[in-house]
Parts: C-alpha cells; structure tokens; sequence
C-alpha cells in the first residue's frame, strides 16, 4: 500500500476498538491497542480473541507483533501515537443518558501523557456535547490547545459482520474542527479511500472494490457525533415502526412480509431493517436510542418519537409473550424449547437480548425452559444461571424433546432450517411459536403444526382450527 502509515493508539479493545485497531494494521498502520484489564491484553498478546468476528484472527495472526502491538500502558501508547482514538465503554446510566466516565478517565489520562500534537479521537457512540467535554478536560489537565485537536470518527460496524463493515464501509464519517486533525484522519483512511486496499490480494472481500471506494464525509465534530446517534436511532425507529404495521397486520389477518416488500421497493424508504420480530435488542440500538432522547430533552427539544420508538419495542416482547400463551392456554408446568439467546443470530453476545425478556417472563409464570444457543449459551448461563426451571441444551434438538411447544427467538440460519419431520416425533405438541418469522406459515400448516409467527395470519392444523380463532 503506498499511504504513508500512521501511528495510532486505541484505547478500549471492546468490539469497536479491537476491530478498529485490527483493522488500521490491516491497511497498514502501526498501531498499539491499549486495555486496563491484564487478562484481557495477555490473551490478546497470546493471539487468542474475546469475542467471535469473522476474519478477526486470521487478521490478528496476520498482524500481531509486528503492525499490532498490546498493552496496558495507557501513557506511552499516547506518546508514540500521532492519532488516539477512544473507544471505550459509555454504557447507559439510569436516566438514559451515556455513563461518559470511562471516556472522561481516559481523556485526562492522555492530557497528562502526552508532550507533542495529537489527534484525540471519539470512536465510541457518544453525545453531541462529548468532544467539548473531552477538550475542556485535557486542558484542564495542562495540555495546550495548540497541543491537541478533538475529532469524531463514529464507527458503523454491526457485530458478526463487524470486520468487512470496517473495511467496506457505506461512508466513512470525519468530524474534524482544524485542517490539521483531519488530514491526519483523511491520511489513515487513504488506503480504503484511494481504493488501494482492494488491490491487494489478501485483502478482505466485500461490497467495495479499486473502482468503487468508500466516500468520506467531512463534518463538524459535533455533526459526525450526530450522524452516529441519528443512524442508529433512525435504524431502531425502522424496527418499530414495521412491527407497529405488524401489529396492525395481525388484527386484519395480512402479511408483513408482504407489506414490508412493497414498502421497502420504494427507494426513498428502502427493505433494510424492516423486518418484523420481537424488538431490536444488543449493546447499541436500546442504550443510543435513550441517549438521544436524553440529549433531546437536555436541549428542550421535543422528539417524542424516540419514547414511541422505545415503547413499541418494549411492547413487542410483552405481546410475543401473550402469543405463546395463545397458544398454550396456561402456562404453569409446560416445557419450553427456546431457540435463540444472543441479540441476534450470528453472534455469542446477549447484552439486552430481548430472549432475555421473554424467558424471565415465561418462567415467571411457572414454565420450564430448554433453551439452545449455537454460540451463547456461556453467556447467558453468567447472566441466568442454570436451575431445575432453566437448563440449557447441549444440542438443538435435545432441547425440543418433550417440549409442548418451541419458540425460536433468534434468526440463526439453523433456526430457519429445521428437521422438521424430526421436530413433529420429539415435541410433545407440533407447536412452533416463531419470533423471527424463519418458516413459511402455508408450510408449517402442511407439514402439521400450529404455528404462530409474528404479523402474519397464524396457521392451525385441521383438528384445531374450530375455535381456534376465538380462543385467540
Ligand atoms: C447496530 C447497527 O446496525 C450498526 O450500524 C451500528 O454500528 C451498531 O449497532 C453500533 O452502534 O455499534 P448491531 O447492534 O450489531 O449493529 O446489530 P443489528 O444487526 O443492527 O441488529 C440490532 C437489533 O435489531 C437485533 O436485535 C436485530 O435482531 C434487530 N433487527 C434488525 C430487527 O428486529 N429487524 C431488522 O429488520 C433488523
């Protein structure tokens, strides 16, 4: 790659800065990733991942110890460095607003390092008020302005697909108040920009190509921290609003999926994220949706949709919970087979997993629960811990034996392709209750089950269809 190579540290090797750090060596940097938590730098150092992304560790072998260094030492990491980026945690306090102290620790940890220019850069989701935060703390804490600039580079990455996002981005955002901060910025990206990386013949394959790079947007800093919350708040609003039309659906017996065709062909509107199901979940959509409703507030503006965004998605567990008991009538002593725990398929990670939800509010009724999760049944069993009313299988299939019914709550494509000759002689009852709407409802009525799914019309089999309709 012709680019000159930057030298940068990240600081946090969360999902954001371990990606992000990766990748910069990727496309040629040197970079350091800095971590205050030792464990977590000494497996990093020994080649191993914390989290699961496809390519990450063959890009981690690639570029260990040579472009990629690991440390806690916070201060020389930013010595060294021409640009910072911070990506560590900014979870969501009681109020709804982001918790920024981690963010403000780590800005004043810099000021008191640092002794030539730098770029400190926002690359953790943070409120629009954040770079005048991190400025004003790293002069208080000594530092010339003339010493520093602050700059916003928002990261678009979804978990499972987070290493291709980084390095084919639909647009890379720079929010840079001085030339000088972001020519450092513009340099770092110009081996995706130029279009270079895609030469190469190890480089990760993706939507962008030599012919078609990445544009780059320069803003305000205060405009690319925007941009972040209004992406994602725009994308959670998608969400609820096709399961609002959903619910809407379900009461006149139509299809979502076909009113989400027809409304997605509109270009201006588009099909992505209208998907219907049981509410969006994870660590980003349900935490930025309250910051920005809270940022909102703070400036006396009033953005009500945001709490109806929030309210739907609420909802949409409670109203998946009425289903199933739709469908089973009383709840006390059923076994339930549960597929799904992570946020969503493709992934181990189950922060804010609306399955989450809707187990707690099944056993709270007396269920017993099997629940299978392809990759994060270690995860859930830390948050709820195995017990004679919740066991979690080994197996798919073993978790459907003897259940009165499955719930499949989240899209892995296993979910979508069942056995499901095999799955009518283990369930108890041919019952499937589907969050993610994986089966074609004609289908599962031929093949035999009653089968709940989300907007569209639910199917009985023969034997029950007479007054299954008022029982509903
Ligand atoms: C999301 C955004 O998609 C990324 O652009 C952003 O960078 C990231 O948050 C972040 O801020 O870090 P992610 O949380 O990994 O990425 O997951 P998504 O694929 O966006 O899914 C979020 C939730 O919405 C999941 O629970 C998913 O099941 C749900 N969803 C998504 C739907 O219910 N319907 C859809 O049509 C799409």
């Amino acid at each position: 790659m012709t680019a000159k190579p930057v030298s940068i540290a990240v600081v946090g090797s969360g999902y954001v800065g371990l990606v992000a750090a990766v990748c910069f060596a990727e496309i040629g940097h040197s970079v350091i990733c800095v971590d205050n938590d030792e464990r977590k730098v000494a497996t990093l150092r020994a080649g191993e991942l914390p989290i699961h992304e496809d390519f990450l560790a063959e890009l981690l072998a690639r570029h260990r110890n040579t472009r990629l260094q690991f440390t806690t030492d916070l201060p020389s990491a930013a010595r060294e460095a021409e640009a910072i980026f911070i990506a560590v945690g900014t979870p969501q306090s009681d109020s709804g607003n982001a918790d920024l102290s981690y963010v403000d620790a780590v800005a004043t940890q810099i000021a008191r390092s640092i002794d030539s220019y730098k770029v400190i850069v926002e690359k953790s989701t943070v409120p629009v008020y954040t770079n005048e935060w991190i400025r004003r703390v790293v002069e208080r804490n000594g530092t010339s302005s003339t010493n520093f600039d602050v700059a916003s580079n928002p990261e678009f990455l979804r978990e499972g697909t987070a290493v291709s996002d980084f390095l084919h981005p639909d647009r890379i955002v720079i929010g840079a108040d001085s030339e000088q901060a972001a020519d450092v910025l513009k340099a770092i990206y110009a081996p995706l920009t130029s279009g270079d990386y895609y030469r190469s013949e190890h480089a990760v394959i993706g939507q962008r190509t030599i012919s078609d790079p990445p544009p780059v947007l320069l803003t305000s800093t205060k405009a690319a921290e925007l941009i972040k919350h209004a992406s994602n708040a725009f994308l959670a609003m998608k969400i609820s609003f096709i399961n609002a039309v959903a619910n809407v659906c379900e009461a006149v017996d139509a299809n979502v999926e076909e009113v989400a065709r027809g409304v997605g062909l509109d270009k201006r509107i588009g099909s992505q994220f209208l998907r219907a199901g049981i509410g969006y979940g994870g660590s980003c959509f349900p935490k930025d949706v309250a910051a920005f409703r809270y940022v909102a507030e703070q400036l006396s503006v009033d953005f009500g949709i945001l709490s109806e965004v929030e309210k739907i998605n609420d909802e949409q567990k409670r109203r998946f919970f009425n289903k199933v008991r739709s469908a089973l009538w009383t709840f006390r002593g059923k076994r339930l087979a549960v597929l799904g725990l992570a946020f969503k398929g493709g992934t181990d990670d189950v922060r804010e997993s609306p399955a989450f939800d809707i187990i707690r509010m099944l056993l709270a009724e007396g269920c017993t629960i099997v629940a299978f999760d392809p990759a994060a049944t270690e995860r859930a069993k830390a948050e709820l811990p195995p017990s004679p009313s919740l066991q979690y299988a080994e197996e798919l299939y073993a978790a459907a034996t003897g259940a009165d019914a499955l719930l499949i709550l989240s899209d892995w494509p296993q979910f979508g392709e069942l056995d499901l000759e095999k799955l009518q002689t283990l369930l108890r009852y041919p019952i499937v209750i589907d969050g993610r709407n994986l089966y074609d409802p004609r289908e599962m009525l031929e093949r035999g089950f009653t089968y709940l799914s989300v907007g569209r019309p639910a199917v009985y089999p023969a034997r029950e269809t007479a007054g299954a309709r008022s029982l509903r």
